[in-house]
């Protein structure tokens, strides 16, 4: 894991952001595998700021969710379309058919994760997947004891994922209890990987990542065995707390 250290989330949204464009840049048919969330919401600000002073071709650009709440609308605002709409699409005048997310509400969700990694492949796979990581070490809705040979599928969001996200909702109780998520080989698989961490709630995953374990546990630990990792971490990310 190549680790880039920095004091701040905005310092970290710069250097993602420049990351992100500068592959864009090199391959404009480039596959992006893209996370929602907290961590990227200033990256994906910087990106398009980037984007409009030096404005490169995103017509054959692809970019790939990793996961969506099963039961939300497209329409609902705190589903991962509508995060991709408000945050990339609408800035960027992208066309919805050059991004992929799950349908969390497909009659036939196995069918749907089927489909789904499939399309993955028709893409020729994922150049670049942008990560953030869960408190209790989760990458994508992948939680803690989950297959490392898994593919795209249904979960059950454990107690402290909903707890997590509840600042999304107005109840904790509208918190979906199920999400689709692509698996821990679909994430393998990508190219290369940019993960980003900011905030002392992460500092326990991002140490016990970069203690060079590999533990079902901590899910995030499986990127010690990829041969493209950059992790891009505030400094309070990094230290954890005596
Ligand atoms: C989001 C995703 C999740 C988040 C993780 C961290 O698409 O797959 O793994 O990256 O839950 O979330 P934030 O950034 O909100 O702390």
């Amino acid at each position: 894991v190549n680790i880039i250290t920095v004091d701040h989330h905005k310092h970290m949204s710069k250097i993602a952001s420049e990351f992100i464009y500068e592959a864009i840049h090199r391959n404009p048919n480039l596959v992006l595998g893209v996370a929602t969330g907290s961590t990227p919401e200033q990256t994906y600000e910087r990106l398009v700021e980037k984007i409009k002073q030096d404005p490169i071709d995103l017509s054959k650009l692809k970019t790939v969710n990793l996961d969506e709440y099963v039961g939300l609308p497209r329409e609902h605002e705190e589903s991962y379309w509508q995060y991709m709409i408000q945050h990339l699409y609408a800035p960027l005048e992208l066309s919805i058919d050059q991004g992929l997310v799950p349908d969390g509400m497909s009659a036939n969700l196995d069918e749907e994760c089927i489909q789904y990694e499939r399309k993955i492949e028709r893409l020729g796979g994922i150049d670049l997947q942008m990560l953030g990581v869960g408190v209790n070490g989760h990458i994508g809705f992948n939680e803690p004891g989950t297959s490392f040979d898994s593919n795209t599928h249904v979960v059950e969001l454990t107690e402290s994922t909903r707890i997590a996200n509840a600042r999304f909702f107005q109840n904790q109780q509208d918190v979906p209890t199920k999400a689709i998520t692509v698996g821990i080989s679909t994430i393998m698989k990508s190219r290369s990987i940019i993960l980003l961490a900011s905030g002392n709630e992460k500092a326990t995953a991002v140490s016990t990542l970069l203690k060079g374990e590999v533990s079902p546990e901590w899910p995030v630990t499986i990127l010690n065995q990829h041969d493209d990792v950059t992790l891009i971490v505030t400094k309070d990310a990094i230290e954890t707390e005596e």
